[in-house]
């Protein structure tokens, strides 16, 4: 007797940080037994999972639009589609979603990912949203399956979850929870899966992934330093990253690994937010500005070719001209290869939310003054890397014909002409020309430094 069943077609869509990208993935191999294939599109799905970010409002109402698109497509489908919708927006607005959309069948918030077989079993007896958004003492991590899908030459892997830092704009402490780290064994083992698979660089993820402290397999706390060392043991595994980062979790052994561990890349998003003392404290950032400008002293002492990229919010609450005009003069100093800019968001529940608000003209003045900033920076980087022979990791196929395509030292897309496909090599490239968001290079064919 056959035991095949009817593939069920399931489609997720992925909105906000890597943490997501992860989960969606894991999400997507729990629901593999189940019969559950992957889709490329909502329209005639049996499941549609709405993987949803709430760190700025813009993020949420993306939810809401994407949500009404996917209730006339079930309609059209006389009902026969679920609809779950996970991730921040699910943790943090629950009921409210529930009622606003009631045509949504599951809300699960990310703690509650492990119980989704069951969830969905529950929402098929039931009319009416099944909601999970508990916090569970028991860790996620530790119930998710771990034959996961390959990603690629790049692998993303989560290592920790959650923030009790409570910065004053910020929810995550709040739709996440505490914060937790995954124990460092079953890290290593998932890396292994990884580079077994094919990877060669893993981006090692979490919200603050600095703030490591896993339960090691010799019984001690393992700092995300002890990991490091522990990763780039394993053969085949050539480049290692980790993101995102807190300056207060920056650890001296942390910044000394970035000299002695030739795995890890030189490379580092570290949010700071902005350059006024007075702005960081409303912010309880429970930093200075000259506290991240040590740090950043100290990794290009570490590490002389050390490329930074950072996350800023203009308009917080609080903030004058003055303030404004110290986080100017903070990148200038800096010079940064990359950096995300926000206009501040207030979200529902965060302290800042409640303060009076800085005007909205003057939030995207200071923004596009900023962001023409941090462009002209990022172009000046991109552009200083021409001449450059530097190594590549190869991922694969370009957009155009003839082309591969890979990412440099400093997470750069790298495009260079070439005939055969050397997804998962590392080869040295002679940068010819660069964009704003990417390089292009000549392969020098003489060097092989890792398959
Ligand atoms: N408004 C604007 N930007 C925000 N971020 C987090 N919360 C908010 C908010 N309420 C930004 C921070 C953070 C990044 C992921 O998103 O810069 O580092
Ligand atoms: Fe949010 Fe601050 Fe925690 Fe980062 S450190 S997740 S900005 S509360």
């Amino acid at each position: 007797m056959s035991t095949e069943r009817t593939p069920r077609k399931l489609h997720v869509v992925t909105h906000g940080c890597q943490m997501n990208v992860y989960d969606s993935a894991r999400m997507t191999d729990l629901l593999r037994p189940l019969g559950y294939e992957t889709v490329a599109t909502p329209e005639g799905a049996d499941m549609v999972i709405l993987n949803t970010c709430h760190i700025r409002e813009r993020a949420e109402e993306k939810v809401f639009s994407q949500l009404g698109r996917l209730r006339l497509m079930k309609e059209a489908q006389g009902g026969q589609m679920m609809i779950a919708v996970t991730g921040c927006v699910a943790q943090a607005e629950g009921e409210i979603l529930a009622k606003r959309a009631p045509f949504v069948d599951l809300v699960v918030g990310p703690q509650a990912y492990h119980r989704l077989p069951e969830l969905i079993a529950q929402a098929h007896r039931k009319t009416g949203a099944v909601i999970d958004t508990d916090f569970p003492a028991e860790q996620k991590f530790d119930h998710l399956p771990d034959d996961a899908a390959p990603q690629g030459v790049i692998s993303f892997l989560s290592i920790q979850e959650g923030c009790d830092k409570f910065c004053s704009f910020c929810v995550v402490p709040y739709t996440r929870g505490a914060e937790a780290s995954r124990p460092a064994g079953g890290v290593i083992a998932e890396a292994r899966r990884m580079v077994a698979s094919g990877a060669r660089e893993i981006a090692l993820l979490g919200q603050n992934v600095n703030a490591y402290h896993g339960e090691g397999p010799d019984g001690h706390v393992w700092s995300l330093t002890r990991l490091l060392q522990s990763l780039s043991e394993i053969e085949g595994l050539e480049r290692i990253r980790y993101t995102t980062s807190h300056p207060n979790d920056m650890a001296d052994e942390l910044i000394a690994a970035h000299r002695d561990n030739a795995k890890l890349m030189p490379f580092l998003h570290l949010p700071v937010q902005s350059g006024s003392d007075k702005i960081l404290r409303a912010m309880n950032r429970k930093h200075k500005a000259d506290d991240f400008r040590r740090i950043v002293d100290q990794l290009r002492d570490a590490r002389p070719d050390m490329a930074l990229s950072s996350d800023f919010i203009v308009g917080h609450p609080g903030e004058s001209d003055t303030d404004f005009t110290e986080t100017m003069e903070l990148v200038r100093e800096t010079g940064f290869a990359l950096a995300y800019s926000f206009k501040y968001s207030p979200r529902p529940g965060t302290p800042a939310a409640s303060l009076p608000q800085v005007e909205e003209a003057v939030k995207d003045a200071r923004l596009q003054e900023l962001q023409a900033l941090l462009r002209a920076q990022q172009n000046e980087f991109n552009a200083g890397t021409v001449g450059l022979e530097t190594p590549v990791l190869f991922t694969g196929a370009g957009r155009h014909p003839g082309q591969i395509a890979g990412r440099s030292l400093w997470l750069q897309p790298v495009v260079v002409q070439h005939d055969r496909d050397l997804a998962g090599q590392i080869r040295m490239v002679k940068i010819t020309g660069a964009n704003p968001n990417s390089l292009s290079g000549t392969l020098l064919d003489k060097e092989l430094i890792a398959a």
